[in-house]
């Protein structure tokens, strides 16, 4: 997809939420077979947060969504619209969005929740933005969450060490012309969908007794694909957006990468001709959050002050499906 959106939308606000217990590789080394220096220098993640058993995404995705609305000074009450990206929804269904509309107070809201993997909260921003620019609501939020920790499988070394949990959100609205989303390129290819899945717990194949004991409800990757399709394409599909909008590296104020891995992260970057200090890097502590990497990375950010209104940033995300995709702002305040 390749799109620019009919009227000037952007983020107004931001906000984060992390469970506050920290898990260390030397932690996991003590309950599977591996080290810190494994982790870190093949990743370059050295602790995650994990929520405790029994916590939903909702429990995540209310208190930053309220965080995002506080530092943006409005009440719940005007959100017209909640999009949840996640991976990890709280129940099949009824829609975490839902639950987060009653958490937050938001009772003139509609919600519903968007599933792309990684890619979640750039496709909910994009589909957020673009009801906004067409006049359909005039406020959204989008709250990209996921706990991780609930469908890795710790008998699986190379997977269960990369993920955490977390959740960050925004507000999107209308902004001044020339600040805002400028442009955005979002692409899935389904051909990928079986280097990176949950196996069962959907139509396709109902829990049963024999997909529990077969560990079906976990994540199942093949890290050396992924990786190599990850690299070329967050990396080509970033420079592009550039190219497309005239701009070089050296004019990107911020870069916001999906945290997955600092090699793919690193690659990306350079294929950019970036300034490494500016990207924004929180996977060290984080891990792989799914949806909520961006979102939680760009509120970093804005708390450190390394944005200011009129910034060219750059938001770019690789993850299951496969999707990817990229969105070029300038800050909007
Ligand atoms: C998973 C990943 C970190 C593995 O890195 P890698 O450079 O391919 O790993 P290597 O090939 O150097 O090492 C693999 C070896 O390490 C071992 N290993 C795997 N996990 C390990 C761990 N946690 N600790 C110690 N050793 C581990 C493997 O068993 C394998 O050993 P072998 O060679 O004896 O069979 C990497 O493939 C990756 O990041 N993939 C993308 C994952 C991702 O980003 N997913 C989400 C996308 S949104």
């Amino acid at each position: 997809m390749n799109r620019r959106l009919a009227a000037p939308v952007g983020i107004t606000g931001t906000g984060e939420c992390f469970p506050s217990r920290v898990v260390t590789n030397d932690d996991l080394s003590k309950i599977m077979e591996t080290n810190d220096e494994w982790i870190r220098t093949r990743t370059g993640i050295r602790e995650r947060r994990w929520a405790e058993p029994g916590t939903g995404a909702s429990q995540l995705g209310a208190p930053a969504l309220q965080m995002a609305l506080d530092n943006r000074g409005i009440k719940a009450s005007e959100l017209d619209l909640i999009v949840v990206a996640t991976v990890t929804p709280d129940t099949m269904f009824p829609a975490t969005s839902c639950r987060i509309q009653d958490m937050v107070g938001a009772t003139n809201a509609f919600g519903f929740d968007l599933n792309a993997a990684c890619s979640g909260f750039l496709f909910a921003l994009n589909a957020a933005a673009g009801m906004v620019a067409g006049g359909a609501i005039n406020r959204a939020a989008v709250v990209g969450v996921d706990i991780m920790s609930t469908i890795i499988n710790l008998e699986d070394r190379s997977t269960s060490v990369l993920f955490g949990d977390g959740a960050g959100a925004v507000i999107v609205e209308r902004v001044e012309e020339g600040l805002g989303i400028l442009d955005s390129e979002l692409k899935v290819d389904g051909t990928g969908a079986c280097f990176l899945h949950m196996p069962a717990g959907g139509s396709l194949k109902p829990a049963s007794a024999e997909t529990v004991a077969a560990r079906e409800h976990y994540i199942h990757q093949s890290g050396s694909e992924v990786f190599k399709k990850a690299v070329r394409e967050m990396a080509d599909n970033s420079r592009l957006l550039m190219d497309r909008n005239g701009f070089t590296g050296d004019q990107l104020k911020l870069f916001v990468p999906h945290q997955a891995n600092i090699r793919i992260m690193d690659a990306a970057a350079k294929r950019l001709e970036l300034d490494p200090s500016r990207m924004m890097v929180n996977i060290d502590r984080y891990a792989n959050t799914t949806a909520a990497t961006i979102p939680t990375a760009l509120h970093q950010a804005v708390q450190e002050n390394r944005v200011e209104k009129g910034d060219l940033v750059a938001l770019a995300a690789f993850g299951a499906g496969f999707t990817w995709g990229a969105t070029l702002l300038r800050w909007a305040y």
